[in-house]
């Protein structure tokens, strides 16, 4: 079967994490990524946290699966003729260097553009234009402002970056979405185009009901369904939740059997209104569904420390699983706090390719995320990350190079 994607060609020049979950998305629904990288070095994740010496590390080939990668020192005037040979041939460029630094290789958005006036060229930058616009960026840095450390944690703790890499895959994420988007076009236009996804404003797009929540708090000075009402005091900006779900649905992490020796068994519990009755007769506490006290969700609000808490008395009395499997049957909405040893080790993300066992010649078997959007006509077959320079002379050779003007390439360093 075809991929969606076949026969687009990406020139691929982005390094660490961002580019790259970018980069591997387009990869998975069947783009020909080349990855260009420096001789001898390459992508700097290569040798970061290594587990195995000599073994390019799982930072890197859990990023950088079913691209091929070639050297090119493209700061070498010989290496920059290759680059320009590379960039008429492919339909997007792809890069995350800090700021200028394609410029400053001779390769700015004009001079690309008449190499080839089709081309795509895609940035992740840590800003959009403005004040900061000329800064480094890495995850945390973005998801401070973006918006996400300041409502991330708990009223009485300081602010906190979260574990899900929101300023990187995330704006990896938008970047092959304007890539795709890009190339949808440029088949009415026929013309390429920038596009730019700044780390801050991607990680602000996913914070957007905290933007929300600002504004509400401007208006009404309150928000009843954060954990400060109704004892607390609300500040001028948007306060940490902890892990208050929000909305009509109010939902908190609670304790389950086993707690004091297992920092992972809680369940996530929401009492989403409809099923309130239900929970009011598995937590055995009846009355609850008729007292004025508690029936409506609006005379729930700020009683919600003393409903979770008789809920997790309950809790208490189950393990994670067992919660899950009784509130499941009532349609209760409610989710077990999985460890990542739990995720690896669940076999229905493995049977959907959402967990994939890679094999790779010099590290040997290792597990990693797969593609996690499906396509009912367009599969993703996981295959490992390139060698460091492992297809230079593949595409070489497509590039129209003999074998003898490769070798002299290699000679002086180009590539
Ligand atoms: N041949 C020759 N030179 C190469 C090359 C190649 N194949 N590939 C890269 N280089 C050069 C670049 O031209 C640059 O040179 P310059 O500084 O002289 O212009 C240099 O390598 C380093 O690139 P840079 O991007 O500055 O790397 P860095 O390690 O200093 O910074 C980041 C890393 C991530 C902070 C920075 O790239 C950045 O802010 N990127 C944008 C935001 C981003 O994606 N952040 C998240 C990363 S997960």
């Amino acid at each position: 079967m075809g991929k969606a994607l076949d026969g687009v060609r990406i020139l691929d020049f982005t390094h660490v994490q961002s580019g790259p979950t970018c980069t591997q998305l387009l990869a998975w629904f069947g783009a020909d990524v080349i990855k260009v990288e420096r001789a001898g070095a390459g992508d700097i994740t290569r040798e970061q946290l290594r587990d195995i010496p000599d073994a390019d590390s799982l930072y890197f080939t859990m990023l950088n699966h079913n691209k091929r990668s070639v050297t090119i020192d493209t700061k070498n005037p010989e290496g920059k003729l290759v680059l320009e040979a590379l960039i008429q041939k492919c339909d997007v460029l792809v890069e995350n260097f800090a700021p200028g630094a394609l410029d400053r290789m001779g390769f700015t958005w004009e001079r690309i553009q008449e190499l080839n006036p089709k081309m795509i060229v895609a940035s992740v930058k840590g800003f959009g234009p403005g004040p900061y616009e000329d800064c480094k960026v890495y995850e945390n840095v973005a998801q401070c402002v973006g918006g996400s450390a300041s409502t991330t944690g708990f009223d009485d703790g300081p602010p906190v970056v979260t574990g899900a890499q929101i300023g990187d895959s995330g704006t990896g994420l938008h970047l092959a979405l304007g890539i795709v988007t890009a190339l949808y076009q440029r088949t009415m236009t026929g013309r390429g185009q920038k596009v730019l996804a700044a780390m801050q404003d991607g990680v602000l797009n996913l914070c957007r009901v905290k933007l929300r929540d600002q504004q509400r708090l401007e208006r009404t000075g309150v928000m009843k369904e954060y954990p400060q009402y109704p004892n607390g005091t609300f500040g001028e900006a948007v306060p940490r939740a902890g892990n208050a779900s929000g909305g009509g649905q109010p939902g908190w992490i609670l304790k389950c059997k086993g707690w004091e020796h297992d920092p992972n068994a809680y369940i996530y519990f929401i009492t989403q209104a409809p099923v309130w009755v239900k929970i009011c007769n598995v937590i055995g506490k009846e009355e609850w569904a008729t007292d004025p006290e508690y029936a409506t969700p609006t005379a729930r609000l700020p009683r919600l420390k003393e409903i979770f808490a008789e809920i997790e008395r309950w809790t208490m009395t189950k393990t994670k699983f067992e919660a899950m499997e009784i509130l499941n049957k009532y349609d209760i909405p409610c989710g077990p706090i999985l460890s990542m040893k739990e995720i690896a080790e669940d076999d229905s993300l493995r049977k959907t390719g959402t967990i994939v066992e890679v094999d790779h010649p010099v590290r040997g078997k290792y597990l990693t995320v797969g593609n996690p959007i499906k396509l009912s006509d367009s599969p993703t077959d996981v295959t490992r990350s390139p060698l460091l320079g492992e297809h230079t002379d593949e595409v070489m050779a497509e590039l129209g190079y003999s074998r003898e003007q490769i070798e002299a390439l290699r000679t002086v360093g180009a590539i």
